[in-house]
């Protein structure tokens, strides 16, 4: 892990990318592993205007970066501009990692093995069995999470969305790359439902968010062993969250998935493996909770 050439060296310097970025929480979660391990090193920000993207890795690079973070609206621009991408990052169609690597610009889409990790961390035997999944939402998000799930002990994948036609090509982009990927798509009206053998019911969708309506769901008939996950992190506790705490079923909050998604990039730079703590967490959440 320690490669040099490959992982960075003292006085590494990375970078978020986005619109607005001020924000942006990868600054403090890169920051906080810099100090707790003693490296010498820097995660700065920087806002970048729409179609500026590619120009600005050039920059980065000839500034002596040795990569960094993509947030909105940027993701799919730096997918773009990436001279090689890995599998994931291309079924998600959006770059959130990239890193420079002799003449070329890598790529990686880390949110949803972040979202894995997370998950998994949490409830160890979500996959024990072959899982049914189902997923509310066919953007970006959605995008990102569905490989990494279909890397793990999964029978099916359902996907619901408010435009169908969305969720059909999102459907079919995963099948171009993953021929007999299980997946299959419910119309909006019938997200809440055949709930009872659903074993992992994820929201992707930004409802839900502080300022945004919830997603309306009924959760009755949900098997009592599910897990309801939601990757909205502002509140912390989404009224999805609360209805499935309220019925008794597990839960997975989306703060996780973002200290999670962070890991492979810092390794990258850095060159050390950070840990997601409780305390990591604690830091994260009260600037959440300071801000909002
Ligand atoms: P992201 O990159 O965060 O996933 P996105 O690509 O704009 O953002 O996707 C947003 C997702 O939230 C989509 O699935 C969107 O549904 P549509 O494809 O039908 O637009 C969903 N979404 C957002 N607001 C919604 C709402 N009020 N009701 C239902 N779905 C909503």
């Amino acid at each position: 892990m320690n490669d040099p050439a490959r992982t960075g060296h003292p006085g590494t310097r990375a970078v978020i990318i986005g619109r607005p970025i001020t924000h942006a929480r990868s600054p403090l979660i890169h920051g906080y592993w810099l100090k707790q391990l003693g490296l010498d090193g820097a995660y700065d920000r920087r806002e970048v205007m729409p179609g500026a993207v590619a120009a600005v890795l050039r920059e980065l690079r000839a500034e002596g970066y040795a990569g960094g973070n993509v947030t909105v609206p940027h993701k799919e621009e730096a997918f773009m501009a990436c001279d090689r991408v890995t599998e994931r990052a291309r079924i998600a169609g959006a770059v959130n990692t990239f890193w420079f690597e002799g003449p070329e610009l890598h790529g990686d889409n880390t949110d949803g093995i972040g979202f894995v990790a997370h998950l998994s961390e949490t409830w160890p035997e979500w996959d024990r069995e072959p899982a049914e999944i189902r997923i509310i939402g066919a953007g970006g998000a959605a995008r990102g999470l569905i490989a990494p799930l279909l890397d793990r002990n999964v029978k099916a994948i359902s996907v619901s969305n408010r435009s169908r036609e969305r969720a059909e090509t999102l459907c079919d982009d995963i099948r171009a790359v993953l021929p007999a990927a299980p997946l299959t798509i419910l119309d909006w009206s019938d997200r809440g439902a055949h709930l009872g053998t659903v074993d992992l019911l994820v929201n992707t969708t930004s409802m839900g968010m502080n300022g945004q309506s919830p997603l309306e769901i009924d959760l009755s008939a949900m098997k009592p062993s599910g897990i309801v996950a939601d990757i909205v992190y502002v509140p912390l506790e989404t009224p999805l969250l609360a209805a499935a705490n309220h019925r008794g079923l597990r839960t997975l909050d989306g703060l996780g998935m973002l200290l999670h998604q962070a890991v492979p990039g810092f390794e990258r730079w850095f060159g050390q493996h950070p840990s997601v703590t409780q305390a990591l967490r604690q830091h994260v959440f009260a600037d959440l909770l300071a801000q909002h």
